[in-house]
């Protein structure tokens, strides 16, 4: 059973489904950490009896607000953290000290649309396909390995809302089931790749 911590900024529909997959799965989610105080993923956390912290990112630099966050997690004995909706980059020393044990949910099919307003790019770009991915996290924003993908259709008269919406449905089935490879150890890190086994 992997000690989870799921670091998050808003509602955190991705660790409600995370939390609902958990009563069957390889893991437990032992803390909650948000850096926006009230945010509802909170309110979630503590309904399901996890604990919870919400550390501030405000006036701190990154390895300060880094470094709480790593105490934090490390007091809770947290082997594995998943990013849900955390919108902080993560400094080099942290995504460092948690390699291979870092992942995060994005809401594009990677390398593709890194970054922000990635339904607006998307549908700017008149793609015809969009999806979701989870991936290890390193240094360099939103570039890790792809653990798994799924994709959705993008329709000509989607607006950013719709497809975000279509999207995120896929996101709450596709990170219980990567985490799940993770703490089985059927994927691993290594030299930068992620391997399957
Ligand atoms: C999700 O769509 C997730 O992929 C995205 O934010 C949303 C969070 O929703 N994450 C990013 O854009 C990270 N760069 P949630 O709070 O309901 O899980």
């Amino acid at each position: 059973m992997k000690r989870i911590g799921v670091l998050i900024s808003g509602r955190g529909s991705n660790l409600g489904a995370l939390i609902a997959a958990q009563k069957d799965a390889p893991y437990k989610i032992v803390l909650v950490i948000s850096n926006i105080e009230g945010a509802y993923g909170l309110t979630r956390a503590s309904e399901a009896g996890i604990a919870t912290k919400v550390i501030s990112h405000k006036g701190k630099s990154r390895e300060a607000f880094d470094g709480e966050l790593d105490m934090a997690l490390r007091a809770a004995g947290v082997e594995i953290v998943c990013l849900a909706g955390f919108m902080r980059i993560l400094s080099d020393g942290f995504a460092r000290a948690w390699e291979g044990k870092l992942v995060n949910i994005h809401p594009s099919l990677l390398p593709a649309y890194k970054g922000t307003q990635v339904h607006e790019r998307v549908i700017a770009a008149r793609e015809n396909q969009s999806g979701a991915s989870v991936h290890f996290v390193v240094p360099e924003l939103d570039a890790g390995p792809v653990i798994a993908q799924a994709t959705v259709p993008v329709h000509a008269d989607d607006s950013p809302d719709a497809l975000a919406a279509r999207v995120l449905a896929v996101e709450h089935k596709l990170y219980p089931e990567a985490l799940r490879l993770l703490c089985d150890g059927k994927v691993t890190l290594q030299k930068g790749l992620a391997v399957f086994s």
